[in-house]
């Protein structure tokens, strides 16, 4: 009998659904595969404008999600054998459709099962990680696997790429920028870890899968995005609460905060990422030995509470 796979996702522009096509490209004939789109009720608008984008940070880091369409009946009658997560973090945080989804009673659908979670992301995961681990965890799923494709060129450039990304829509490279976005070459290597996914899930030993895929190079960490993420969130928790102060999601009452937030969050990573980067690099040289052991944690599956 063919092993029973669900793949659970949200996807905003189809990138997410391109790298989860990639990784099982090899595993159509051997396994028996079905998708599950969640979608928001009311679709987050793409391309972007700046004050939704940055609108939708403090529900995102709060975790008050957008709400979802229900799941298909079919669905929830079949007894999978593993569960695929895919999902992008929005904000340091899974996206508000994956939170959306963690938080529903469709999470029930990983009960007792075990999950590997794929992220598809710029290059900042680790927090929103931690988030879907807790979650995972309180609904008695396994997470057996991750797997993170990020975009690969420097941080500033990535940044570029992803705001004409965001806000114009524009994926393809243009002038002196690359294309957005993880490269298309990331994406089509990625059919590699489809084939160490079903071996173990044939030979009964998803429990050795995340040390095969590490080999694998199916996660790659700097130490010192630990450094950037613990900062990046502290600050986007205080803007939520503070923009949340005067009012919920598209209300007018809020828009001078969440542009302030807006300029604020620009400033400090075009004008200040210089000096943070050089004290995130002298932290980093200080507190060697720990983060490396951060850094070991964070490619691991296992969730210990407070890690970030
Ligand atoms: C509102 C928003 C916030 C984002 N925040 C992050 C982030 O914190 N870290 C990161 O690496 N990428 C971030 N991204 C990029 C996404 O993780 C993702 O790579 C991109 O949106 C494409 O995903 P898709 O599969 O939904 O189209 C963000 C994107 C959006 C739209």
């Amino acid at each position: 009998m063919k092993p029973k796979i669900l793949v659970v996702y949200y996807t905003q522009t189809g990138q997410l659904r391109q790298i989860l096509d990639s990784i099982l490209s090899g595993l159509k004939d051997k396994a028996e595969i079905d998708f599950y789109r969640v979608e928001p009720v009311n679709p987050f608008p793409f391309p972007w404008n700046a004050l939704r984008f940055f609108d939708t940070m403090p529900e995102t880091v709060v975790q008050l999600p957008c709400e979802i369409k229900p799941l298909a009946p079919s669905v929830k009658d079949k007894n999978y054998d593993l569960v695929i997560l895919g999902y992008q973090p929005w904000f340091l945080n899974p996206s508000q459709p994956t939170t959306a989804f963690l938080q529903s009673e469709f999470v029930n659908l990983l009960k007792n099962k075990n999950v590997i979670t794929v992220v598809g992301c710029r290059n900042m995961w680790l927090h929103a990680q931690e988030k879907v681990k807790e979650y995972l965890s309180a609904a008695n799923a396994q997470l057996v696997g991750n797997i993170v494709l990020t975009d690969s060129s420097p941080n500033l450039v990535s940044l570029l790429t992803v705001i004409r990304w965001a806000f114009k829509g524009q994926k393809e490279a243009s002038g002196l920028l690359p294309a957005a976005g993880v490269q298309d070459a990331d994406i089509d290597n990625a059919s590699r870890f489809g084939h160490i996914i079903y071996k173990h899930l044939n030979e009964n030993s998803l429990g050795d899968l995340q040390s095969e895929l590490l080999m694998q190079k199916a996660v790659q960490l700097r130490p010192g995005l630990v450094i950037l993420e613990q900062r990046g969130i502290k600050n986007f928790r205080y803007w939520a609460k503070f923009i949340r102060e005067k009012g919920g999601p598209g209300d007018p009452n809020r828009a001078g905060r969440v542009l302030l937030f807006k300029n604020l969050l620009l400033v400090g990573i075009f004008i200040l990422s210089p000096i943070s980067a050089l004290t995130a690099k002298i932290k980093q040289f200080i507190k060697r030995k720990s983060l490396l052991r951060d850094v070991e944690y964070f490619k691991q599956v296992q969730f210990e509470k407070g890690r970030m």
